[in-house]
């Protein structure tokens, strides 16, 4: 209430250049918008879906273990690989059939490998392409063709990494993967444009979740240390002092599905505790 009084009275003062009836309305509300998150059981994934649904969007969770019941009506668990062109057409079906449309999509399904660049296996590299970029591809690609039918724009926004801006030792493939998700973000964001569909992607950083920890632990036995060191030297290497949690990635992604964020489109954006900052 104090935070709309000030607001209220920079507009008498003329310092803010927004209408009157926007003052009211900073509250993310996104009833009535359907979105999809993928990888959406876990980690990244799943805080991203309960800060969708706390803005009152309908949420399908496509993940390749879904192990939540279905506890409301708008939230909608579809078991697919991101990777199989099949199960994504499968999984357009479904959100089709209960919600009707789509307006946002996030693509944030993913995995890691690690190994030395001189030792990184054929099947490794395979698996990490063809998750974290061709599904981003295939997702997008099955979902923008909908939204350009449906003719209301859209957002979709990649969990890319900050792994997308640098190299890493031991992630080769992972950081090619996520370079090739910042470079899509550009290319489907011009030709989307003209649809009114934002595309941006969100770099994070050292986020604590599941693969963070296998990383420490497989990391750890590639460097001759143990996770626990691994673990301090991340903290050590952010500004803010801390590593990030899903919730830390969340509330961007729920920027980005707004219409606050409106006039951005093909940008890759850190969330990484002042880690990256290009
Ligand atoms: N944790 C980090 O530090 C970090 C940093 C930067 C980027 N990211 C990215 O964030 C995203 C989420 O990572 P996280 O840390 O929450 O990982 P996580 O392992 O905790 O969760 C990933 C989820 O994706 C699902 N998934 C994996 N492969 C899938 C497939 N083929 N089809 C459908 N679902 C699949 C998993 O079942 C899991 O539920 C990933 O794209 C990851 O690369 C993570």
């Amino acid at each position: 209430m104090k935070y709309y009084a000030y607001l209220a009275s920079s507009y008498i003062e003329g310092a803010f250049c927004i209408s009157k009836g926007d003052l009211f309305m900073f509250t993310i509300d996104l009833t009535g918008k359907v979105a999809i998150v993928t990888g959406g059981a876990n980690g990244i994934g799943k805080a991203i879906v309960e800060a969708l649904r706390y803005s009152k969007a309908k949420v399908a969770v496509v993940d390749l273990h879904p192990h939540e019941e279905e506890t409301e009506e708008e939230l909608f668990h579809i078991q697919a690989d991101v990777s199989n062109k099949q199960d994504v057409a499968q999984m357009m079906e479904k959100v089709i059939n209960r919600f009707g449309k789509v307006d946002i999509l996030v693509n944030n399904a993913g995995i890691s490998t690690m190994d030395y660049f001189v030792d990184i296996k054929e099947n490794d590299w395979d698996k990490t392409m063809d998750i974290n970029a061709k599904g981003v591809q295939l997702c997008s690609q099955a979902v923008a063709k909908k939204m350009k039918e449906q003719g209301n724009g859209g957002k979709i926004i990649h969990i890319a990494s900050q792994a997308g801006k640098n190299g890493y030792r031991l992630m080769g493939a992972y950081v090619a993967s996520k370079h090739a998700v910042v470079g899509l973000t550009k290319v489907m964001a011009i030709e989307l444009a003209q649809d009114q569909i934002n595309v941006n992607a969100v770099c994070p950083g050292i986020i604590e979740t599941s693969m963070k920890h296998r990383e420490r632990i497989i990391g750890g036995q590639l460097r001759g240390l143990d996770a626990e060191a691994i673990r301090q030297e991340d903290a050590s290497q952010v500004p803010l002092g801390r590593t990030g949690t899903p919730e830390d990635v969340a509330y961007v992604v729920l920027f980005l599905a707004s219409r606050f964020s409106g006039y951005m489109t093909g940008q890759a954006i850190n969330v990484t505790g002042g880690m990256t900052m290009h």
